[in-house]
């Protein structure tokens, strides 16, 4: 039953880019549903960005520049036209900007940490509606 809910879970936070995708979906057994490589690389990206969040508001030193990062550019996609001209541009942007707060000064942290959730979240904007809620709540108010 948790396994189901589970994937409930995730069908729900997934990008809900079309109805028909979603029907199909939600048609589908949900055991069978399988997450891209992408899909699952931003879940990593999300969980890392989670810790992040709670190292700098207890004030901890952050780790290494998360190289997970840069499989953005070879996972497979849901929909492989997903990845256009604005997707490579917003994903050099996302790292560009996920380096900055491993070189931020602690008065900076703040302010680059959210630069970097605010890249996440434009390229949602065209790209995967769905998640933004979600991330949205690793912003630091
Ligand atoms: C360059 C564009 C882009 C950037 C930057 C980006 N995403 Fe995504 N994200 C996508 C796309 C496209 C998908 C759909 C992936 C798929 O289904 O293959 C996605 C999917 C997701 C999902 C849903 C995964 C699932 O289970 O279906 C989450 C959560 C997510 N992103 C979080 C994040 C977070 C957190 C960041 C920043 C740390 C981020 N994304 C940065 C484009 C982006």
């Amino acid at each position: 039953m948790r396994l189901f809910i589970g994937f409930c879970i995730l069908f729900l936070v997934g990008c809900q880019s079309s109805k028909n995708e979603a029907i199909a979906k939600k048609e589908t057994v949900y055991e069978m549903y399988k997450p891209s490589e992408m899909a699952i690389l931003m879940n990593e990206m999300y969980l890392i960005n989670e810790k992040i969040k709670a190292q700098i508001l207890a004030g901890e030193a952050l780790e290494e520049f998360p190289e997970a990062y840069l499989k953005i550019h070879t996972a497979t996609l849901t929909k492989p036209t997903d990845r256009d001209d604005f997707f490579n541009s917003f994903s050099e942007l996302y790292i560009d900007r996920g380096r900055e707060v491993y070189n931020a000064s602690k008065d900076e942290l703040v302010i680059k940490y959210n630069n970097a959730i605010n890249t996440c979240i434009s390229c949602h904007q065209q790209k995967c509606t769905g998640p933004i809620p979600k991330i949205q709540s690793l912003l630091i108010q």
